[in-house]
């Protein structure tokens, strides 16, 4: 008796990670699973389907998946790839289900148990399966390397005979799990850095990490452990104390998001032009619509003398650490669930429970958590709860 599971090939553009590392392979094997994966899944990160070994490789999607119990995925599969499921398969991956009331509808109809990966609970016996905070820590030191390169000087002090460079100046919005590993980066690469939140907790973590905290005297503390949207009298009052970090800055570094809502704009257009020439911004929340009055979703745009990066699907850019840390974050929900031999799903159990989408051809859980995630999807976050389905 073996548990039949399936990895496919990532479809969407510019998707480069995928759902099962070399180094998990035999985990998953222990567990008790016989592994199947589409060919040339590694392909964009140069793992050649030989580097996974006791795996064997099917090239049509529709055939690997037809005999699967388990399905792992990055990004939401086609439709056509559900329909090849068997019913009452269990899928796991991204699934953002207010961005794909189709696929949430034919999960129901085909009766599949679907986890999906955002609606994980941020709890700390789930750290381990957390892969919102593991691709959100890459993103975040990418964010420092993308802004290093498009800056027209250096990060550290540097000291030459001819004379000394001093240290550049970063300012990180938004501390949150991408916010902090900017920030340790940055300090860790010999800048200066700043922090800024709405939650005022992340002062003592700034501090941790090296970096001075900008006080701006709002406490927006949300619920469970996420910042609210800012008053417009709030919004003011912030603007005002954060007007000469953002004057001073050579690399600003966004990474704000709230539940439920678009990403919260914090660097007006007026601000952009106050800016240092030459600084640059990286905008880490592009893919809910930035947190920059200026920033292009996917482009990068000279606005004035400031250049605003704004990447979609950061950590995708890392897809072989990606990849490796998604595996494992996957491999430990599983872990839950597998059991010898069989998979058991415990719905007593909190992490299971929260985090299954659909079961039994029923939404298992009605409230979507509707936030810009790090590589999924394009689009806003719209503030509706979960996709109406039949
Ligand atoms: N216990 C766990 O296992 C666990 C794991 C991961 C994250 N968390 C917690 O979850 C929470 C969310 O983390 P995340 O990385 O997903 O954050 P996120 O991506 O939802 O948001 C990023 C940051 O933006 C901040 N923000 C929102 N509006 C802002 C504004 N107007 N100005 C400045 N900053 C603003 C938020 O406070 C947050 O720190 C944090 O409290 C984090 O510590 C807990």
């Amino acid at each position: 008796m073996y548990v039949n599971v399936a990895v496919l090939k990532e479809t969407q553009p510019h998707e480069r990670r995928v759902a099962l590392a070399p180094s998990v392979v035999p985990k998953l094997i222990k567990l008790g699973a016989k592994v199947h994966m589409q060919t040339g899944a590694g392909d964009a990160i140069k793992l050649a389907d030989s580097a996974f070994k006791d795996v064997a490789f099917i090239a049509d999607r529709k055939v690997l998946v037809a005999d699967a119990d388990v399905v792992l995925a990055v990004q939401p599969p086609a439709l056509e790839v559900i329909d090849a499921m068997k019913k009452g398969a269990i899928l796991i991956s991204f699934v953002y289900a207010d961005h794909q009331p189709a696929l949430v509808k034919r999960l129901i109809d085909r009766k599949i148990t679907c986890f999906a990966m955002e609606r994980l609970p941020r709890i700390t016996r789930a750290q381990s399966m957390d892969a919102l905070s593991s691709q959100s820590a890459l993103a975040g030191y990418y964010a420092v390397q993308l802004g290093a390169i498009h800056l027209r000087r250096v990060l550290p002090k540097i000291t030459t005979a001819a004379g000394t460079i001093g240290p550049a100046k970063v300012l990180v919005m938004g501390l949150g799990v991408a916010g902090l590993e900017a920030l340790a980066t940055a300090h860790r690469l010999g800048a200066v850095t700043e922090g800024y939140d709405v939650r005022p907790e992340t002062e003592e973590q700034a501090l941790s990490l090296g970096a001075t905290f900008v006080e701006t005297g709002v406490d927006a503390r949300g619920k469970g452990g996420y910042a609210r949207e800012l008053t417009p009298e709030e919004k003011t009052k912030v603007a005002a104390a954060l007007t000469k970090h953002l004057q001073s800055a050579d690399l600003i570094i966004t990474t704000a998001a709230i539940p439920g809502r678009p990403s919260p704009k914090l660097i007006s257009k007026a601000e952009v032009a106050g800016m240092k020439p030459g600084a640059v911004i990286v905008d880490l929340s592009a893919e809910g619509g930035g947190n920059c009055e200026d920033t292009r979703p996917g482009e990068t745009a000279e606005i004035g003398q400031v250049t605003i990066v704004a990447p979609l699907n950061v950590p995708s850019f890392l897809g072989e650490d990606a990849s490796e840390l998604y595996s494992k974050n996957q491999y430990n929900l599983l872990a839950l669930m597998m059991k010898n031999n069989i998979i058991t799903i415990d719905w007593g159990d909190e992490i299971l429970a929260k985090t299954a989408l659909t079961h039994d051809g029923q939404m298992k859980n009605q409230a979507t958590r509707p936030r810009a995630n790090p590589g999924v999807g394009d689009k806003a976050p719209t503030p509706e709860p979960a996709a109406k389905v039949a």
